[in-house]
């Protein structure tokens, strides 16, 4: 068997988490690979919404194994509520969820050695989320880093010590007060959590079910113009969020990736600083943020809003490989008159439809195409058959700009809102 890998094709909170939970019945097994408590994936069902932070989105379904892989960073202080609001649930994380013991830990001094670096840029801020994913990405990659199988040895207290020493130095160059005392008793609080759950070496794991010819899942954070090589930089986040940080994140091979399902909006949203070719700073974008209550799963931030941009898709389709298509939210159009997508930038005066080296520095302006809007009742839906003619040739339409066919349209937030646009996924 093959990872299957569905990854978000924009700047993230494309609808990850809702399509995980809708196509997690069809895998044993689903996987995080990369990113942390910066992505919040919301899933709704029998009327209760869930965002989840850290936690596969295939929790809810009792009897598939969840796996938290290497290339995750956990915040043992968000993972502990997320844990406990799900024991409050009835899920019994117990028998579903496993972590790598490979993946790092965020610090509270990494939340805040994110903060210090934020505030010292000033105007030029990345808008992170403040969560402590750069830090600790960095501490990783800087070889400092402290591990989930970490704590399972008694040299742990001061490695930690040392590198909250190391960090408050840090903090002291940047003139910030290290004020982590109250959030470090939540962090031992989740430490202790951690090591009574099951601590897996989930490379050989994951390898193990896909011998055993089980299906995995594995399901991204963020959105791969966030992604730390190809995105926006420096506007990005501190991971691979493409299906390359799929085999770097969970051991497995390149050979071993099967279908990669590509997910995007029906418009494009940002949260965060950095170029957004096709922002609409005006009241159509109001409009889109009202309807689509586009406010951040995990931080409430306002997200920037604004049409779909073409040669982003393409560019990200081809960094992924993308064999499938989702699309999220067209409903969040209904009623517009008019529905505009970029099909080109004007870059230093010419036309292109791809993604120069640097639109931070250098803009691009969009070349938009109009097509006429849709209106979308979607009670009583089966299929993507019955969606209304306008939507059907805008989809069309994509599906023949970017060569990859759209299998699912999900037109609301609920499990239920969702429809096939290929017979295997009826
Ligand atoms: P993720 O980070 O990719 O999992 O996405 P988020 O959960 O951050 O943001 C997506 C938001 O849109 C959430 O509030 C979802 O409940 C909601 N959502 C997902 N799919 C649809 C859809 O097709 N239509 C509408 N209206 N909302 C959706
Ligand atoms: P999900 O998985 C949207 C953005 C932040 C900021 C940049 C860097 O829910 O799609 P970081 O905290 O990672 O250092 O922030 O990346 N960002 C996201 N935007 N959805 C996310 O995750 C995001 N995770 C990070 O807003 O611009
Ligand atoms: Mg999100």
């Amino acid at each position: 068997m093959k990872v299957d890998v569905l990854l978000g094709l924009q700047w993230g909170d494309e609808g990850k988490g809702k399509v995980v939970d809708v196509l997690a019945p069809r895998y044993d097994v689903i996987a995080r690979f990369q990113g942390g408590p910066n992505a919040g994936h919301t899933l709704e069902f029998e009327g209760i919404k869930h965002v989840l932070h850290t936690i596969p989105s295939g929790i809810f379904h009792p009897g598939k194994v969840n796996i938290i892989g290497n290339g995750v960073v956990i915040d043992p202080v968000i993972f502990k509520k997320e844990v406990d609001a799900l024991i409050k649930m009835g899920v019994d994380i117990s028998k579903n969820l496993f972590i790598s013991r490979k993946a790092h830990l965020i610090l509270p001094t990494h939340r805040m050695l994110d903060a210090a670096s934020e505030a010292s840029k000033g105007k030029a801020k990345i808008g992170s989320t403040l969560k402590g994913i750069g830090p600790a990405y960095m501490d990783k990659t800087g070889r400092n880093g402290l591990r989930v199988g970490d704590i399972e040895h008694s040299g742990f207290q001061a490695r930690y010590d040392a590198l909250v020493a190391k960090h408050t130095e840090l903090l002291n160059f940047y003139h910030f007060e290290n004020s982590i005392t109250e959030y470090e008793k939540g962090f031992l609080e989740g430490i202790e959590m951690i090591r009574s759950m099951n601590l897996i070496d989930s490379e050989y794991e994951i390898n193990d079910f896909l011998s055993k010819g089980k299906s995995v899942l594995a399901e991204g954070a963020q959105g791969s113009l966030l992604d730390i090589d190809f995105g926006s930089y420096p506007f990005v986040t501190s991971s691979n969020t493409i299906t390359a940080g799929t085999c770097t994140g969970l051991g497995v091979a390149p050979s071993k990736i099967g279908e990669v399902y590509g997910i995007f909006k029906a418009y494009c949203t940002r949260v965060g600083s950095g170029p957004f070719p096709t922002e609409l700073n005006d009241e159509t974008g109001e409009l889109i943020r009202k309807v689509g209550n586009e406010f951040g799963a995990t931080t409430g931030r306002p997200r920037r809003c604004g049409w779909l941009d073409l040669p982003a898709l393409k560019y990200t389709i081809l960094l992924n490989g993308v064999t499938k298509l989702i699309m999220t939210k067209p409903d969040v159009l209904s009623g517009f008159k008019s529905i505009s997508v970029c099909t080109h930038y004007i870059y230093e005066g010419r036309k292109i439809d791809h993604m120069p080296f640097d639109i931070v520095n250098n803009e691009v302006q969009p070349v938009l195409m109009e097509f006429p809007g849709w209106t979308l009742q979607g009670d009583g839906m089966n299929d993507a058959s019955q969606l209304p003619k306008e939507l059907s040739d805008y989809i069309n339409f994509l599906e023949t700009e970017l060569g990859v066919p759209v299998v699912i349209v999900s037109i609301g937030p609920d499990r239920k809102e969702t429809l096939a646009r290929h017979p295997e996924f009826a």
